[in-house]
């Protein structure tokens, strides 16, 4: 059994994956924007010893907890904040935790959150129509659910859940109405649909967008992504693990527009963005479990790994002034010297 695994029973997708992709170096410093409970982060805190450090970042109160008992033996060397990721810049501005060597999203849910019979995440179990990944958020499931035009439900189970019946589900959501349980939602949705699709259940699709909707999951990945473009030092590696179209579609187009010089549309004589690339791609193509990670953890199926590496370009440093021209310079250089890259932002922070 891998050590990332021990003390949890939620098993790290495409771990070794994305230690290469983070490209995880002794001394280095990662954030975990989805630490769960803390498979990746137990990793790379294995690999960034001695002198790594990790900032671990979760929305779920519950998945820190369990982070902190697996984190146990790295308790010097990680820092764990209860946050949503959308918020990303500001924690690691509050505790003074950049620029860094790379930051990791693994997005969705982990098997603790599915397999916890309170959440609602899941039509297996008969729970409140929750689907909060931070329980002190106001809006719920059922809220959703129970406070939506019918037009309003038709465009979230659409939108967020690809799902072809749309407006047959959502009429007769509107009908059924007040619906609070998770099995009561699913016996709806498999009664709109009227069949049973090959192994999958008619529920998954509503579930997902449901679940999207909740937690703002499409609107926060995106705002995050373009903080973290701003935290990577220079070559610094950015590394995202999605699960479905909607979430990988972002996150390819978001690497590729920054991996891009123009973005002036197409037929313009003579640039007028001025757009410098920022990233280059580690690899043009995702990167998919194999076939023995899917037979031992079928969960991790539907996932796709993206990877970038942070350039800096001279636009960066023109578009400071002198003194930041100095201090990005010497920062690149220092980048793997961490002793003289606290003193040099010491130096910097007194002028
Ligand atoms: C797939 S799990 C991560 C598992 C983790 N990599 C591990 O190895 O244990 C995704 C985690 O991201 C968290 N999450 C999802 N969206 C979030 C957001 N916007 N901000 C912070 N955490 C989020 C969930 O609560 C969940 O714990």
């Amino acid at each position: 059994m891998s050590p990332s695994k021990q003390n949890s029973n939620h098993v790290p997708v495409l771990l070794e994956e994305t230690m290469e992709a983070l490209a995880v170096q002794p001394g280095g410093r990662y954030v975990d924007c989805t630490v769960g409970s803390g498979g990746h982060a137990r990793a790379i805190l294995e690999r960034s010893s001695p002198g790594g450090q990790l900032l671990g970042i979760d929305a779920d109160p519950t998945a820190i907890k369990a982070a902190q008992k697996n984190l146990e033996a790295y308790k010097n060397s990680v820092l764990l904040v209860n946050d949503n990721f959308v918020n990303l810049q500001a924690t690691c501005i509050k505790y003074d935790f950049f620029p860094v060597h790379g930051i990791l999203l693994d997005l969705g849910l982990s098997s603790m959150q599915l397999n916890g019979s309170r959440r609602g995440f899941s039509f297996q179990h008969d729970a409140h129509l929750d689907m909060r990944f931070n329980p002190e958020q106001e809006v719920t499931a059922a809220d959703i659910v129970n406070t939506s035009s019918e037009a309003e439900l038709v465009r979230i189970i659409r939108t967020y859940g690809e799902e072809g019946h749309g407006r047959q589900i959502a009429r007769l959501i509107v009908k059924e109405r007040p619906i609070t349980s998770t099995l009561h939602l699913a016996r709806i949705v498999e009664k709109a649909v009227g069949r049973r699709t090959g192994k999958i259940h008619p529920a998954t699709k509503t579930f997902q967008a449901i679940r999207i909707a909740v937690n703002l999951e499409l609107e926060n990945l995106e705002r995050a992504l373009k903080q973290a473009i701003e935290l990577l030092g220079f070559e610094g590696r950015l590394v995202v693990i999605s699960y479905h179209s909607l979430e990988d579609r972002i996150v390819k187009r978001f690497m590729q527009q920054e991996a891009r010089g123009c973005i002036c549309p197409a037929g313009t004589p003579v640039c007028v963005c001025g757009h410098k690339p920022r990233l280059k791609l580690i690899r043009r193509h995702v990167v998919r479990p194999s076939e023995d990670e899917i037979r031992f953890n079928p969960r991790c199926r539907s996932a796709k790994l993206r990877a970038a590496t942070r350039m800096v370009t001279r636009d960066d440093c023109l578009a400071a002034d002198e003194m930041e021209i100095l201090w990005a310079e010497t920062e690149a250089r220092a980048w793997r010297r961490p002793a003289l890259l606290r003193k040099l932002q010491m130096v910097f922070a007194m002028a």
